[in-house]
């Protein structure tokens, strides 16, 4: 096994249909919905970037070519914008364009779940450890979430994000099953399993799209058959790679937000916008008025 302590790969599956958030995804692919004035793939981009990620591997599916138009220069509009000396804007829109080479596009041809997404980036990937990051969850904290796992991780295991959730919720999401009481930031596991029933689950503290694995994953996942909803899952693979390798899980500081439903979607742009000084004050004036 190859375990370098550094993690310069990340895997972005972006080949869903968004059907939580139709209609706008009819023709326009959910990673490039709008929080406050950048798309939401944007957000998770820039957070493996500052986790020190060199590549970024996206699995997409049919209709999601304009996530890599996005991620390219775009040749015209940079000439306007520099022409007509816009400078901040120019620079805002640069902060898109991915280093030449430092990002791959691979097809997930069929909707086959998570696992098999992952799976399809088996060969860019190769064999050393990797990140993946789940883009319908960004989080809002002063350190990103995959910045803080990379700190935390040490070579050879395998970490993912977890936090609390509603105990009524638990079957929208992996749960882990914790070893002991489950204080602390980083927590043993005994096993984990997706979207469980309500009164079956081991916790409330659900897999919350952030994970770093090592490149076994890959065998595993070519041999996962159908789990939960009738797709290969992730969570399957991973509860199998934990009777071989070091697996924990870690909580974060952050706020995390679900823009894979309508609401979430809607409490992202508040929170974000709150973030940013110069909407912030006039934001918060006009709520309080309509509320
Ligand atoms: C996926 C994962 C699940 C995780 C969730 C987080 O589920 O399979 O383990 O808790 O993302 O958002 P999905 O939301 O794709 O059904």
């Amino acid at each position: 096994m190859s375990s370098p302590s550094k993690i310069r790969k990340a895997v972005i599956p972006v080949a869903g249909f968004g059907t939580r958030v139709l209609p706008a995804t009819k023709s326009i692919p959910k990673e490039l919905l709008t929080v406050v004035d950048r798309p939401l793939i944007q957000y998770v981009v820039d957070e493996a970037r500052e986790a020190g990620i060199e590549h970024i591997v996206f699995v997409t599916g049919r209709g999601k070519g304009a996530i890599e138009d996005y991620f390219d220069h775009q040749v015209e509009l940079e000439s306007a914008l520099q022409a007509k000396n816009k400078t901040a804007i120019y620079n805002e829109t640069m902060q898109s364009v991915l280093p030449a080479g430092g990002c791959s596009f691979t097809r997930q041809q069929q909707p086959l779940g998570l696992g098999h997404a992952i799976w399809c980036a088996r060969d860019i990937v190769g064999d050393e450890p990797f990140a993946v990051l789940l883009p319908d969850v960004i989080v809002k904290g002063e350190k990103g979430c995959l910045k803080q796992m990379v700190d935390k991780y040490e070579a050879g295991a395998n970490i993912i994000a977890v936090e609390e959730v509603p105990h009524e919720d638990v079957n929208k999401y992996g749960i882990i099953a914790p070893k002991g009481d489950a204080t602390g930031s980083k927590i043993e596991m005994s096993g984990m399993v997706e979207k469980p029933d309500v009164d079956k689950a081991p916790s409330n503290l659900s897999i919350m799209g952030r994970y770093i694995l090592q490149p076994e994953v890959f065998g595993i996942l070519a041999n996962t058959g159908k789990g939960a909803g009738g797709e290969i899952q992730l969570t399957d693979a991973m509860a199998e790679l934990m009777n071989d390798q070091p697996f924990f899980a870690v909580t974060y500081e952050g706020e995390s937000h679900d823009c894979g439903s309508k609401l979430g979607f809607v409490k992202a742009n508040i929170a974000f916008a709150m973030g940013r000084d110069e909407f912030a004050s006039d934001l918060k004036d006009w709520i309080k008025s309509y509320v």
